[in-house]
């Protein structure tokens, strides 16, 4: 058995500033420190330590139905009234239970709604009321009907196409329209639930799953460890459990369980590098749960039990550091988490870094070199289409909508910082400071310039002469990228690339590719060096040989089907459509859709095809496609 830390660490107490006064309530600003632009929570004066949820799930009306309890402090003795976070909440009653005695019944009203933000909860403490042992405040609510947090899934788009399935995904700021609370990653509580389902039926948390568990319909999960709301999270279906290793294991349909299991074979031994890197877990288990083709992200890392797109079942284990990446966020993100929003890099950039070292750990320098340049790539990319202000890491971000401030830059040029330092510093040296800065700041919520502060007091000063403050505050907030700066190589991209030139110019027959030996990556690469000008005959000589159009990786449909579109390569279209129609990943589709609206020709093809498909993708998809239909509509 690995010795396990099981920290029951109490949060620190984060004072932020109430910004909104409600009508007739006088609420008293105690802010200090950065405010969450994103929460109208006054959790300076209240500070939610635990809660508890009692939750029926209803497949029948599509929506959870019963109570949160939360075990508040109260830091302002004065404060009168609790602000929390929802939307599209039915508030039933809130109720503050008196220590012994019959609980009572407190007036609230809900605040106009935002439609980013929701409606902020004001409740009104009873003049009178004791504060000092903190208080219990019990909540009924149902969700409504539009939950932004909650996808509803009818049998036909599971894998077995018999039970529903349902599944939650609160990051940025969805956990609110699924439990009233304080929604903002600076305050972290621990969580316990009974969940109550169909009974032939699973549930699962972001807790501690109990993978033989009786079932029976009636689930109940402790977290122990405090989380912020965004890592809140839970999932209903005919799910099965596969183990990997000791601590690690995957549920899933029992259709794509095998399939699972086998492909994700080496979650345990990645979990076992990054505590050598990094430190003790300190989660308890590590779990994946599969969901069905709708889930939206490739990944998300809800604690101790982290969601997967099924579009990683290659079949070859090519797509795997997705895992990595989501493990790797049980260290930057769930244990030092972002304080606000414009923080995010914090979570993404050090988790990118993280999963380029974990999967040179596990599969060596080459793989991890090829997926580096690829995000090196990328970034490239997104320089050119987001806007300056939002390019430095910590941009200043008051307002739009946090899970589309800078359209995935933080990753990459997160990852490009700490690769540089690395580089600059040593691995050694970079590995113990990246050890101490998570010990230090763990299950705590952190700025930019807490990162800022550290960073200088524990790596820079201490290594004189090697990078200065100011070069560093560069990336922290000036856009595009410093000069200099520590650019990936990659040999086999950079070979593969060399090849599409090669065959492009007609100095390399296409039989002659010799793709055998080449990774995803590798193929990803090559389709993205391809010179704009190809005639039609030449793509088709190229799909045949390499089977493009016929290709089961994901990521390879992905580049192949950008390209199909831009190019109008019509041979293909029919492969395209049905790759739009397989994985409701927003990664995978939306970029299709956007060449086919950008080619000038095809914007009402893409419209056609999101209406056949738009049933089986996730709300959040759809809203990042209907944009692109819309700006065609207007024109
Ligand atoms: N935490 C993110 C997913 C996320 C980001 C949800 C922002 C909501 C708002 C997750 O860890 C992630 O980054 N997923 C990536 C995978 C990755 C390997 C880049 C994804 O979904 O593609
Ligand atoms: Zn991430």
């Amino acid at each position: 058995m690995r010795p396990r830390i099981l920290l029951y660490v109490l949060p620190i107490v984060l004072l932020m500033a109430c910004r909104q006064e409600p009508a007739g309530l006088a609420v008293q600003d105690v802010g200090e420190g950065p405010r969450d632009h994103f929460s109208y929570a006054n959790s300076g004066q209240f500070l939610t330590r635990h809660l508890e949820l009692d939750l029926t799930v209803d497949f029948g009306r599509r929506a959870l139905a019963g109570s949160v309890t939360h075990h508040m402090d109260c830091l302002v003795e004065e404060a009168r009234v609790i602000t929390l976070d929802s939307r599209g909440l039915q508030i039933e009653r809130v109720q503050l239970a008196a220590a012994g005695g019959a609980a009572e019944t407190l007036p609230f009203e809900l605040a106009e709604s935002d439609p980013v933000r929701g409606e902020a909860l004001h409740i009104r403490l009873p003049s009178g009321t004791d504060c000092t042992p903190g208080l219990q405040l019990k909540i009924d609510y149902r969700t409504g009907p539009k939950a932004s947090a909650i996808m509803w899934l009818p049998p036909e788009l599971t894998a077995g196409g018999e039970h529903p399935f349902m599944f939650t995904q609160s990051q940025s700021i969805h956990a609110r329209s699924w439990v009233p609370l304080q929604d903002t990653p600076a305050v972290r509580a621990t969580y316990e639930a009974v969940i109550r389902t169909p009974p032939e039926l699973l549930a699962v948390m972001s807790a501690d799953n109990d993978a033989h568990t009786e079932r029976d319909g009636i689930y109940q999960f402790l977290m122990p460890q405090p989380i912020p709301s965004y890592l809140l999270a839970l999932a209903v279906g005919n799910l099965q459990f596969a183990a990997f290793g000791e601590d690690t294991g995957v549920y899933a349909e029992p259709e794509v369980l095998p399939a699972a299991a086998w492909e994700f074979a080496d979650t345990q031994d990645m979990l076992d590098a990054a505590e050598a890197m990094y430190g003790p877990y300190q989660w308890g288990r590590y779990d994946l749960l599969i969901l069905p083709p709708s889930f939206p992200y490739g990944g998300m890392e809800n604690p101790r039990l982290s969601f997967i797109t099924p579009s990683l079942l290659a079949g070859d284990r090519s797509l795997v550091s997705v895992i990595a990446h989501e493990l790797a966020h049980s260290w930057s993100g769930n244990l030092v988490s972002n304080r606000t929003w414009r923080d995010i890099w914090l979570n993404e950039g050090t988790t990118s870094y993280l999963e380029a070292r974990l999967m040179e750990v596990l599969y060596g320098k080459d793989r991890a070199d090829e997926e580096r340049l690829l995000t090196y790539q990328s970034l490239l990319e997104d320089l050119q289409i987001v806007p300056p202000e939002m390019q430095p890491l910590a941009p200043v971000f008051e307002s739009g909508d946090p899970d589309e401030g800078q359209q995935g830059l933080e990753y990459a040029k997160g990852q490009m910082l700490l690769e540089h330092l690395e580089a600059l510093f040593g691995r050694d040296v970079f590995d113990r400071y990246m050890a101490g800065y998570f010990d230090h700041f763990a299950f705590q919520a952190i700025s930019t310039e807490q990162f800022l502060e550290y960073i200088d007091r524990r790596l820079l000063q201490p290594n004189p002469g090697v990078y200065s403050r100011q070069q560093l505050e560069d990336w922290l907030y000036q856009p595009g990228l410093p000069a200099a700066m520590t650019v990936p190589r990659s040999d086999n991209l950079e070979a593969a690339a060399g090849a599409a030139q090669a065959w492009a110019s007609g100095e390399l027959p296409v039989d002659k590719l010799s793709t055998k030996g080449w990774s995803p990556q590798a193929m990803v690469y090559f389709i993205k060096a391809l010179p704009r000008d190809l005639a039609r005959e030449r793509l088709q000589e190229l799909d045949r040989e390499l089977g493009l159009s016929t290709s089961e990786n994901a990521e390879i449909g992905r580049t192949w089907y950008i390209e199909v579109a831009k190019r109008r390569y019509l041979p293909a279209y029919p492969q395209m459509r049905a790759y739009l129609g397989r994985f409701g990943r927003t990664r995978l589709v939306e970029p299709v859709y956007r060449a086919l609206t950008a080619n000038g020709q095809d914007a009402e093809l893409a419209r056609e095809i999101f209406d056949l498909c738009k049933g089986s993708y996730h709300p959040l998809t759809i809203a990042a496609i209907e944009p692109l239909l819309a700006k065609i509509d207007d024109e």
